[in-house]
Parts: structure tokens; C-alpha cells; sequence
């Protein structure tokens, strides 16, 4: 039997390494990519393969289909995971906000989905991570916002037209996620413990999710949904599902 093959565009920690990791125990041979180098130093040993790829450089994400067929060769399951935030009022933001945002997670991900996708086999599937954000209207994260909704509308149109070849595409939508970075750029230890705060009392559960929660509702729709194709699953304490909660949710 041939083995199972993954990869993790931003696997490098957080989110995408807690995926890494949940496939790599289920027997899969994973590769993680990543920009920081120290961040894929550490990765490394808890995967197969660590590769330098930055989404915002259009040289490495060209690359990117070649060197993943020289790892892996063809590939069961692809997570497109990377994404960076960056908030503030909509009067603040600066075109070069918008670049960098939309150069990682719309660009960089559309053009490396567009790498990997010749190299799934049939059976196979493709799940984004998109946000909370990406609908409903959260203020401050505009160019996130904005930048994730296209992300979800990618993945709705690949469900479609990856259908023939037998690949299912599907999203997970976390909500407030404990990361080292708490998926926003630029944090001070300060504002990272004002924004945790605030997200623990806007979401229904009143805590945090961890990324081992979100990985394993992203591992579920690529490994056990084999019906399921074209949706986006919410991992989000509640956030995004309009309850009205009447105890502190614990
Ligand atoms: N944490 C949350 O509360 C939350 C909520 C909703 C949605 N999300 C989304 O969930 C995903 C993961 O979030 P997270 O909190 O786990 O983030 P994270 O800890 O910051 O991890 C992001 C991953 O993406 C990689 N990455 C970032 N920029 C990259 C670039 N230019 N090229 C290649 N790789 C790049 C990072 O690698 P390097 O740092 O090594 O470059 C890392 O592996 C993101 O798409 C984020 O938008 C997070």
C-alpha cells in the first residue's frame, strides 16, 4: 500500500504544525512549509520534510510544485494554512498593509494551491483555513477580513471544478485560536493579553480553542468526510453561530 502523503502550507507552528503533527501520527509522510527559518528549524524533527517557502515571493511559490514533487512525489492531502493578520480601524490602513496581507493569504495561497493541485492523486483533498472574520462584519480586521472571504470563495469554486477529478475541497473556519502569534502580526505581550481577553468573553465558550482543536476538524474533513465537499466548518467556540448565551459558557 502506498503511503499517505501530506502537505502543510504554514506548518511551521500554531495552527498548521498542530496539523503536521496529527497527520504525521496517522501514518502520513508530511511536508510543512514555512518563511522563518528558526520556525522550520524547530519543526523539523517532529516531521518529514521542512521546506523554505515564502508565499509573498512569487520565485518560491513557483517553485514550490517541483520541490514538492522531488520529496514526496504525488500527494493525498493538501492544508493551505498560511495567513497573517494585521488590525486596526479601516481609516489606518496603508496599501502596505494590503500588500503584505493579501500577498500571503490570497496571492501566495491561490498560486501555491495552483502548484500543488497537478500533484494530488483522485480521492484526495485540499482544506484552506480561512477565519472567522471572513463573514459577519469584525471590526478592525478589514484587509483580513477581506483577504480570507476571497480564500473561502477559491475553495468553493476548486470544490467544483476539482469535483471530475475526484478531489473534495473544504475550509475550516477557526475562531479565536491560541497560537504563538494568535494568527496577528506585530503584537505586543500587552495588546496579545487585551486581545485574548477580548476574545474570551465575545465567544460563547468564554475560552480560547487550541490549534490542536482546529487541526483535528481540518484532519476530520481531509481524512473522514469522504461525502463532504465544498464546505467551510466553524471552529469557533460559538462565535460565529449568532447564540444567545445566558451562563458564563463554562
Ligand atoms: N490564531 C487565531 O486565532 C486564528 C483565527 C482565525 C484564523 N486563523 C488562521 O489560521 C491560520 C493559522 O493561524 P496561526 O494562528 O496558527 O498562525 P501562526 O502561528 O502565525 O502560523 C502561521 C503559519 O503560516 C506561516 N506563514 C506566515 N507567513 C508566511 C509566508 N509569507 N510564507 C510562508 N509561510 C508563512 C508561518 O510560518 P513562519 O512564521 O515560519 O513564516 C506559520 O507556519 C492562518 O491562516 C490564520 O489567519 C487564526
Amino acid at each position: 500500500m502506498t503511503k499517505m502523503k501530506a502537505v502543510v502550507i504554514g506548518g511551521t507552528h500554531g495552527i498548521g504544525l498542530a496539523i503536521a503533527e496529527s497527520m504525521t501520527k496517522r501514518g502520513a509522510e508530511v511536508l510543512v512549509t514555512g518563511r522563518n527559518e528558526r520556525n522550520l528549524e524547530s519543526a523539523a524533527p517532529l516531521v518529514a520534510h521542512a521546506l523554505r517557502s515564502d508565499l509573498a515571493d512569487m520565485a518560491d511559490v513557483r517553485a514550490l510544485g517541483p520541490a514538492v514533487k522531488e520529496s514526496l512525489g504525488e500527494v493525498d492531502h493538501v492544508f493551505v494554512n498560511a495567513g497573517i493578520a494585521e488590525g486596526g480601524p479601516f481609516e489606518s490602513v496603508t496599501e502596505e498593509s494590503y500588500d503584505r496581507q493579501f500577498a500571503v493569504n490570497t496571492k501566495g495561497v491561490l498560486f501555491s494551491t495552483q502548484q500543488l493541485i497537478p500533484l494530488i492523486r483522485r480521492g484526495g483533498s485540499i482544506v484552506f483555513t480561512t477565519s472567522v472574520a471572513d463573514s459577519g462584519g469584525t471590526a478592525g480586521m478589514s484587509v483580513y477580513a477581506a483577504s480570507k472571504a476571497a480564500v473561502w470563495s477559491l475553495a468553493q469554486v476548486l470544490a467544483a471544478e476539482l469535483l471530475p477529478r475526484g478531489i473534495r475541497v473544504n475550509a475550516v473556519q477557526p475562531g479565536f485560536i491560541d497560537t504563538p502569534t494568535a494568527g496577528v502580526v506585530g503584537f505586543t505581550p500587552e495588546e496579545r493579553a487585551a486581545f485574548k481577553e477580548a476574545g474570551d468573553l465575545a465567544t460563547p465558550m468564554r475560552r480560547h480553542g487550541t490549534s490542536e482543536e482546529v487541526a483535528e476538524a481540518a484532519v476530520f474533513l481531509a481524512l473522514e468526510a469522504t461525502y463532504t465537499t465544498g464546505v467551510k466548518l466553524p471552529v469557533d467556540g460559538g462565535i460565529g453561530q449568532g447564540l444567545t448565551v445566558l451562563t458564563d459558557g463554562s
